[in-house]
């Protein structure tokens, strides 16, 4: 029985296809190149976003009595700060919370914060706490702190700051403070421990 040898058409690559890969090509080297320019521009930024830290601080009164109750004051000194030499910077919604052995003391809040280029606020908090109800084990570690002469504070919240750039772009940055304020009871002076929403 005689076959008909059936040939399909040569495998030819079409001019499409080529044009296609061509294509596909230039978009993946481009992808490449944005991705080493973003890289790029958040290494030299990434120093210099505007972040927030606790400068100083101290512990004004600390007293504990047989009934169980805390009373204290405490100043804190939070600094928003811009390095930008460009760029003016908006913090917002700043709120932390000052805690003692779980306990919250203190909200700290600020409204819309400007901040000039390379430039700085500060933001003075003087939270006045004069009856903590502790259960016993939190008295034991009042007594503990009193004899170690160190107490510490737990300083735990965000901020958010935006830079300006240009007439309607903006940049916006999310600022972590989560921190111990560690104070010596007897006399009320700040041990310096690095406080700031830097990661580095
Ligand atoms: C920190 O605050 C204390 C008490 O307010 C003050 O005496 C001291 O000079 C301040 N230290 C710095 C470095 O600002
Ligand atoms: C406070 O007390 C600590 C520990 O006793 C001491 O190291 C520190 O120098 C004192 N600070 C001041 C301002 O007296």
């Amino acid at each position: 029985m005689p076959r008909k040898l059936i040939r399909g058409p040569q495998r030819r690559t079409h001019p499409l296809v080529w044009f296609l890969a061509i294509i596909c090509t230039i978009i993946a080297i481009a992808v490449i190149i944005a991705g080493i320019v973003v890289f790029v521009g958040y290494i030299v930024i990434h120093p210099r976003v505007p972040f927030i830290s606790v400068t100083n601080a101290s512990l004004d009164l600390l007293q504990n009595d047989l009934a169980g109750l805390l009373q204290t004051q405490i100043s804190i000194n939070v600094r928003a700060e811009n390095d930008n030499q460009k760029a003016h910077a908006t913090f917002s919604d700043i709120r932390f919370a000052l805690r003692f052995q779980g306990i919250k003391i203190a909200e700290l809040v600020a409204g819309p914060l400007e901040v000039n280029k390379r430039s700085y606020q500060d933001l003075h908090y003087v939270v006045q706490s004069l009856s903590i109800p502790l259960n016993p084990d939190q008295v034991e570690e009042v007594d503990l702190s009193w004899k170690r002469n160190v107490i510490s504070f737990e300083l735990k919240g965000n901020a958010r700051a935006r830079w300006r750039v240009g007439p309607l772009g903006s940049v916006k940055f999310q600022n972590h403070l989560n921190c111990q304020l560690k104070f010596h009871p007897s006399n009320g002076t700040y041990i310096n421990s690095r406080c700031s929403s830097k990661s580095t």
